[in-house]
């Protein structure tokens, strides 16, 4: 993993923040989903919909675990202009999004301008503490940490959910698995690739574990983080502990 001093993250901090506001400025909405250039908003919006079937829907034993929707407080990081958001908050009784832009957060937020079950926060890019202390069942991430140029950040923001979610519940999101991109190493639009080493080690790192991924290799490389259950976590604190106690004991 790439390390970051304060200074390095303070300027790729303000890097992904200006550039994405550009970005939004110019186009939001291709920027989210360049699929078009020109988005009306009742197909902008039924894209979100179509990738809430696709990612959601078809996975709700996983995400619900017998929990009803309605009842599910869920997190979303990279909400982008509202287009996922606004799918999540039709199904979920809560939704909290975080986005690093403060444009995209502004036009997220008139994007569900009638929806009380929602509350959408310009976040610094790395980590939660903008939502305070809060629980949530599931989280979420699609097409965001595709562009974000460094590891630290990304296993920042598997440290800060792990935080937040409950325990045994799911963190279902989307990295770059494609290798070979040409990139200067402060991007804000290709961001790092994973190999699926790399995922596994970061699971064990910030306390999931990683049961399912697709696309490793590709742009969608697809992983489901299950946070510990307290079995695993013992089980992580009896291995780190029997491996001090042998190297105590060679010494
Ligand atoms: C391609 S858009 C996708 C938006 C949304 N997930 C969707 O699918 O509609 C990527 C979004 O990620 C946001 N983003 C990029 N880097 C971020 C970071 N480090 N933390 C939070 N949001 C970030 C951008 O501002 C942008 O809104």
């Amino acid at each position: 993993m790439d390390h970051l001093t304060p200074e390095q993250r303070a300027q790729l901090e303000e890097k992904m923040r200006r550039e994405w506001d550009e970005r939004a400025r110019r186009n939001a909405r291709f920027y989210v989903n360049t699929g078009r250039q020109d988005w009306t908003d009742e197909e902008f919006f039924a894209s979100g919909e179509r990738t809430v079937a696709e990612e959601i829907l078809t996975d709700m034993i996983n995400i619900c675990q017998g929990k009803d929707p309605q009842r599910m407080k869920v997190l979303e990081i990279g909400c982008g202009a509202g287009r996922v958001t606004r799918a999540l908050a039709r199904l979920f009784g809560y939704v909290y999004a975080v986005d690093v832009s403060g444009e995209m957060v502004r036009q997220a937020r008139a994007a569900l301008a009638g929806f009380p079950n929602v509350r959408i926060e310009q976040n610094n890019g790395w980590d939660l503490t903008v939502l305070g202390d809060i629980k949530v069942d599931f989280a979420f991430s699609s097409i965001v940490f595709q562009h974000i140029p460094s590891k630290a950040i990304i296993e920042s923001y598997l440290r800060e959910v792990n935080r937040v979610l409950r325990r045994g519940r799911l963190f279902k999101f989307q990295v770059q698995g494609y290798p070979a991109i040409e990139r200067a190493p402060d991007d804000t639009w290709l961001g790092v690739a994973f190999s699926d080493e790399e995922i596994v080690e970061l699971a064990e790192r910030c306390g999931f574990e990683p049961r399912y991924r697709h696309g490793a290799g590709t742009q969608y490389f697809w992983i489901w983080f299950f946070k510990w259950n307290y079995r695993q976590l013992a089980r992580y604190f009896w291995r780190r502990a029997s491996q001090y106690l042998f190297m105590r004991s060679e010494t």
